[in-house]
Order: C-alpha cells, then sequence, then structure tokens
C-alpha cells in the first residue's frame, strides 16, 4: 500500500514511518507541504496517488495557540478538510489523529468517542473544529484521539521530567489532572494492526490510548524512579492546577475509554506503565 504520511518529524509522525515499513511510505515535512498551504496540499497527494493518507501533523502548542488561533483553525480544521476532500475524490481512507482536549473534563468516568465535545481553549476548538470538518465532508474517514503522547524525540512531559531531576533537587508537578499516558510507538503499533482492517463499515471516531490512566504527579513518579535513582522522589511534591498557572484552562479529567478501538479491531493492549518500560528501555 502506498501510504501518504504528514508530519513526519514529530512524534507520532516519526514513529509512523518507523513502524509502517511493510508499506510504501510518503513522508511529509513541513519543507514538503506547508500545511496552512491547500493548494500545496492538492498537489501534492496528486502528485504522489496514495493508496491511504495519514495525518499526524498537527498545530500543537496549547498554550501558544491562544495567541495564534487563525493559525491554528488553519492547520488543525482546514489542512484536514482538504485531506479528507482528497481523501472523498480518490475513494481512500483518511486517518486522522485528535485530542483528548476536545472535552472539557467535567466527566466523573472515562470519556466515549460520543460524549459531547467541549474544548476549553483554542487548541482544543481548532481540533474539535477539525473533526467537525472531516465528518462533514464524509467518506472513509478515522479519527484517532490520543493523549498525553510521549517519546524519546521532540518535546513532551516525559523528556522534560528527566532533563528536569537531572537538573533540580525538587520538583512540583500537578496531581489533581488524570489522562492516559500514551507512546508514539504504541500508537505506531496500533496503526500497524489496523490499518489492514479499515474497511467502510468500520469508519469514525475512535480513542487510542494505552490502558489505566494516572495524574502527572503518578506519570512523573514513575518516569523518575526508572530513570533517575538520584533523584529523591520524596522531593517530588504533589500540587493543584490552581498552583500552577498556564494560559490556557486544561481538562481535569483527560481519561479516554479505549473498549471500542480493541473491539472493533481485536486489539491486545498493555497497561502504560508496561509502555513506558518499553520507551525508557528504546532510548
Ligand atoms: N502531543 C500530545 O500530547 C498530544 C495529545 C493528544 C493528541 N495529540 C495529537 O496527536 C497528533 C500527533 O501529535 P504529536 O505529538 O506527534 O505532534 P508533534 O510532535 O507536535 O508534531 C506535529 C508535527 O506537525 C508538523 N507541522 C506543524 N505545523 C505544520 C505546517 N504548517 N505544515 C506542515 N507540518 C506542520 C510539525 O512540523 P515541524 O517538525 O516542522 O514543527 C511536526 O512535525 C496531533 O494530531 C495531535 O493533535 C497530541
Amino acid at each position: 500500500m502506498k501510504i501518504l504520511i504528514t508530519g513526519i518529524n514529530g512524534q507520532v509522525g516519526h514513529a509512523l514511518m518507523r513502524e509502517l515499513t511493510d508499506h510504501e511510505l510518503i513522508g511529509l515535512t513541513r519543507q514538503d507541504c506547508d500545511l496552512t498551504n491547500s493548494d500545496q496540499i492538492k498537489q501534492v497527494i496528486d502528485q504522489h496517488q496514495p493508496d491511504l493518507i495519514i495525518n499526524p501533523a498537527a498545530y500543537t502548542k496549547v498554550d501558544q495557540a491562544e495567541e495564534e488561533p487563525e493559525l491554528a483553525f488553519q492547520i488543525n480544521r482546514d489542512a484536514p478538510k482538504v485531506m479528507a476532500e482528497k481523501a472523498c475524490e480518490y475513494h481512500i481512507p483518511f486517518i486522522h489523529f485528535s485530542t483528548d482536549y476536545v472535552f472539557d473534563g467535567e466527566k466523573e468516568e472515562a470519556y466515549v468517542e460520543d460524549d459531547p465535545t467541549h474544548p476549553l481553549g483554542v487548541y482544543g476548538k481548532s481540533k474539535c473544529a477539525g473533526e467537525e470538518a472531516i465528518q462533514e465532508v464524509g467518506g472513509l474517514n478515522y479519527i484517532f484521539r490520543t493523549s498525553w503522547v510521549y517519546s524519546n524525540i521532540s518535546h513532551n512531559f516525559f523528556l522534560t521530567m528527566k532533563k528536569l531531576s537531572q537538573e533540580r533537587y525538587e520538583l512540583k508537578v500537578v496531581a489533581d489532572q488524570i489522562g492516559v499516558p500514551t507512546s508514539n510507538q504504541f500508537i505506531a503499533e496500533q496503526m500497524k494492526t489496523i490499518i489492514p482492517q479499515l474497511h467502510d463499515n468500520n469508519t469514525g471516531a475512535y480513542h487510542l490510548v494505552s490502558d489505566g490512566s494516572c495524574s502527572w504527579h503518578e506519570f512523573a513518579k514513575q518516569i523518575i524512579g526508572q530513570t533517575n535513582p538520584q533523584f529523591n522522589l520524596e522531593n517530588l511534591h504533589a500540587i493543584t492546577t490552581d498552583e500552577f498557572p498556564s494560559k490556557t484552562k486544561r481538562p481535569k479529567n483527560s481519561v479516554l475509554n479505549n473498549a471500542k478501538i480493541k473491539q472493533t479491531f481485536n486489539l491486545e493492549y498493555n497497561h502504560w506503565q508496561g509502555e513506558l518500560e518499553k520507551v525508557i528501555h528504546e532510548a
């Protein structure tokens, strides 16, 4: 299968390029295809004539999005819409990634796919608008919502905690936001199993996260405990969201229920802690 993948220098794009090697891959960087340029997106798809388009590229700077809403909407809503339209034109599937931030985090239990969306900030609104735009286009569309993505590349919570634990004696991490840490490699491995099963009877939205859940503080404890034995975990302090001011309000409960994806695609999952160990050993 000829697969066109955007954002290959990002966490998920990078892992997909590494994992989907049974296929003919056309990996696109920002230089190859700027997602703010609709004509270029169309041109690149026409040029390569792929059998499948995967779009992990996105505007992912949650706080900065508050200052650049137009850019965030161009990349997260308008670009995927163009890709979905092109996929429709060629009768090929389109895989798009979205986020737990389409929800407001007020629900008590884990979110299922059909729960009403209510994003809190510009980033979440732009991703939510992207989902809606794709769904309006129709066709063989798949939206995989994931959360708390980390890896050994780029900028993410895992690398930040590893670094800060080397530099500081004491750390404070938010303990009243919960979610599911999900590695880029886990996402890519699941996509490898899912792609051969894409069929016009299983299009739609899915929650693609590991099993289990935790707070940022618990995640930090596991990361530091396993990567930096010199750091005294008694100096890793749990704080509340109010004690860690940021430009954007984050959902308190970001936990996504992954039952639908497991059942539809017959997937066996691993607890997030097992996935974390894999990422640590891969470094
Ligand atoms: N990171 C998370 O915690 C998280 C959580 C939930 C959902 N998600 C979703 O999961 C997907 C993958 O996220 P990720 O963590 O892999 O993101 P990432 O590491 O931030 O990578 C995003 C990629 O998009 C590219 N990009 C940004 N603007 C572009 C433009 N104008 N033209 C072309 N490419 C552009 C970036 O290119 P450069 O390398 O040139 O900057 C980068 O390679 C996204 O849909 C994201 O919304 C992420």
